[in-house]
């Protein structure tokens, strides 16, 4: 998994053995700045870009995809042929499932990381679904269902990315899961501190924590259209940019440090919001995601719901694995012939089945498969 924040790769080996998946080992791999600087111009759509920058960046994040799985196995005794498959959501370049012509783009060539690593790969889950209508986003639902899901209380599970997103876990089984994107979680905080202060994350919320949150300019954010729109809705970097904030602060003076205050209290209000509006009362909320660090953003939260806050490592995920285990589990779905999406959470007009395979070294994968999965 890599996410919108650009940060690196997250790679876990899960095993399925068991009723609930378990996380066996995880491995890290930031990217190299050069790859950040390359993957930033390419996702930023004010930039023109070629052709040959969008390919030649897809077949570098194909072998960084692939080192990263080679790393993670030289830390565990396990070796390739132990390995039936590789979930792989790609790196975002632009996501845009409301243009009348949607699409969302993910890149890092499946075709290298099969080839490389010699397993099968899973990649490009998004597509599908946008194919049926709906918004290929977001997709962790489904395994947050099959994981946090509990019969004695109302969930609610964040995960604060770049982009935060919501999925509501009703206690009662016959009561619809639901989720959607709430809007930015990291992504204009990270912005705001890089362009003034050349930091690439403001550490544990501190710089936020020294400024003070302008009400107006919070309100003039809050009065998008994206956090008033109903679900099913999702967004990415395209949309909250640099340019979305120059815009929303345009003609006014701010301090910098004031500025981050605020980008931090509207990612607390327009989750807090969502949450105020969906059909359920949570009894819990479990955040997952980088944003968990941010510890002003986990103190704001924490006083705008009625709820306890807590770390999905509470319940038995780290929470900076929770996506990447989220792709091995929906890379398992597809090889079980089973849908990914849910179609409440995404307006896709029925559940299928997500994503491409790229077959490994071993030709007899489809064979391996049917012994491993009847
Ligand atoms: N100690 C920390 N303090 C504040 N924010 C942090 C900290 N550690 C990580 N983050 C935030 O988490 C982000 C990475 O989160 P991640 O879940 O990997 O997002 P994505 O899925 O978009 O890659 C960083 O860009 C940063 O904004
Ligand atoms: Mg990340």
């Amino acid at each position: 998994m890599s996410g919108t924040s650009m940060d690196g790769i997250d790679a876990s080996l899960v095993d399925f053995s068991e009723k609930k998946p378990n996380l066996v080992t995880s491995y890290y791999e930031p990217f190299p700045e050069s790859i950040v600087s390359k993957i930033r111009k390419l996702s930023n759509p004010a930039n023109l870009i070629s052709l040959e920058q969008l390919g030649q960046l897809d077949n570098q994040l194909g072998h960084l995809y692939a080192q990263a799985v080679s790393s993670l196995l030289k830390k565990t005794s396990f070796t390739t042929q132990d390995i039936l498959a590789i979930g792989c959501h790609g790196q975002t370049i632009h996501h845009a499932p409301a243009l009348n012509h949607p699409f969302s783009l993910q890149i890092g060539d499946p075709n290298l990381i099969a080839e490389k690593t010699g397993i099968t790969t899973i990649t490009d889950f998004r597509r599908r679904d946008i194919a049926l209508g709906g918004q290929g986003a977001p997709l962790v639902p489904a395994f947050h269902k099959e994981f946090f899901s509990e019969p004695s209380e109302n969930r609610i599970i964040l995960n604060i990315g770049g982009i935060a997103n919501i999925t509501l876990l009703p206690k009662t089984q016959n009561e619809k899961v639901s989720g959607f994107d709430t809007g930015p979680g990291n992504t204009l905080m990270d912005y705001w501190i890089q362009t003034c202060l050349n930091n690439p994350f403001d550490e544990d919320g501190n710089w936020a924590d020294s400024g003070i949150c302008q009400d107006d300019l919070l309100e003039t954010m809050l009065n998008d259209p994206y956090f008033l729109t109903p679900p099913p809705k999702s967004t990415g970097k395209e949309y909250f940019s640099s340019e979305w904030l120059t815009n929303k602060i345009a003609g006014k003076q701010y301090l910098p440090e004031d500025i981050q205050a605020t980008l931090c209290h509207l990612t607390v209000r327009s989750i807090s919001e969502a949450i105020q509006k969906s059909p359920i009362t949570p009894d819990r909320l479990l955040v997952c995601g980088g944003g968990i660090h941010n510890q002003l953003l986990i103190k704001l939260l924490s006083n705008e719901l009625p709820c306890p806050v807590n770390s999905t490592q509470c319940f038995g995920l780290d929470p900076a694995q929770v996506e990447a285990v989220a792709f091995a589990w929906l890379a398992r779905q597809t090889f079980k012939g089973l849908p990914g999406n849910i179609t409440d959470v995404t307006g896709a007009s029925r559940p299928v089945i997500l994503g491409g395979i790229y077959p490994g070294k071993d030709d007899s994968f489809l064979n391996k498969l049917k012994k491993n999965l009847d």
